[in-house]
């Protein structure tokens, strides 16, 4: 298996770092591929904005999805996103190993996600979700928080990490990946060495069964009616779209 690791820390001695690096270590040794984007060594330019498209489609407003498609149909992607796209065709799997970040992804990588999953390459609607260019490749979260397990539950302060994470789990099924349960590590701020090496060490046996884990359950496309709404009758099965609106759409 090609497995490409997109990394967001800044700090090389970080437990991010070590999570990257037990991940890379691991796979290695058991036979797999692995490249790594370190995100903030690279300075990967996280904000999309008009300098991704020097030769424009459309001259007089900036629309991203026009431009973005307009310039990987003709061969004009900014060349730190061509790269980005050169190692997603390469991999059979992406991990994305972060830290939570107010509940949600570093600004670099989010940068990553607005700018290299573009228009055209990830997705070229009506090709999105089961149909998506990406499909056929994995993708997991590994991610690290401060909070304890406890809070991301049901009733926790955060809110459930699965509610929390289904985002970022929804753009990767948009453009067609099947997405792996995520690893959370919690809580490794506070934690003594100790803690912090059990932590990597559940990563590594999770890591070495990679290849037999399940993706996560997304309804496909047939379940939806013309307006992107569950059908009737269809239960749902994923965690943000079981929630419910009360009467008055509290
Ligand atoms: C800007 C910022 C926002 C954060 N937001 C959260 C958060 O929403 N939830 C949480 O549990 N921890 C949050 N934290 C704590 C980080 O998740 C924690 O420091 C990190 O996971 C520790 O891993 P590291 O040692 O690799 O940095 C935040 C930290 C920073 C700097």
């Amino acid at each position: 298996m090609n497995i490409f690791i997109v990394y967001a820390h800044p700090e090389p001695q970080s437990f991010n770092a070590a999570m990257k690096d037990t991940a890379a270590e691991v796979l290695t040794k058991a036979g797999q591929k692995v490249r790594v984007s370190d995100l903030v060594a690279m300075e990967f330019k996280a904000v999309s904005d008009a300098n991704d498209f020097p030769r424009r489609a459309d001259p007089e407003r900036l629309v991203f999805s026009v431009e973005q498609r307009a310039a990987f149909e003709s061969g004009l992607t900014s060349p730190d996103i061509a790269e980005e796209h050169e190692k997603i065709i390469w991999a059979d799997h992406i991990i994305f190993q972060f830290p939570m970040w107010y509940y949600g992804l570093p600004a670099i990588l989010k940068g990553w996600f607005d700018r290299v999953l573009s228009e055209g390459f990830a997705h070229a609607p009506p090709r999105w979700f089961d149909d998506g260019p990406m499909a056929g490749k994995r993708a997991m979260l590994s991610l690290t928080t401060n909070g304890k397990p406890s809070g991301y539950a049901a009733d926790g302060r955060h809110g459930a990490m699965e509610v929390l994470v289904w985002p970022i789990h929804n753009a990767l099924r948009f453009c067609g990946f099947d997405v792996l349960p995520p690893f959370v590590a919690y809580d490794v701020v506070r934690g003594d060495g100790e803690r912090r090496r059990a932590i990597l060490s559940a990563y590594a046996d999770r890591l070495r069964g990679l290849a037999g884990d399940k993706p996560l359950v997304f309804h496909g496309l047939d379940d939806y009616d013309r307006d992107g709404r569950l059908k009737a009758g269809v239960e749902p099965r994923t965690a943000a779209q079981r929630m419910r609106l009360d009467k008055d759409g509290r």
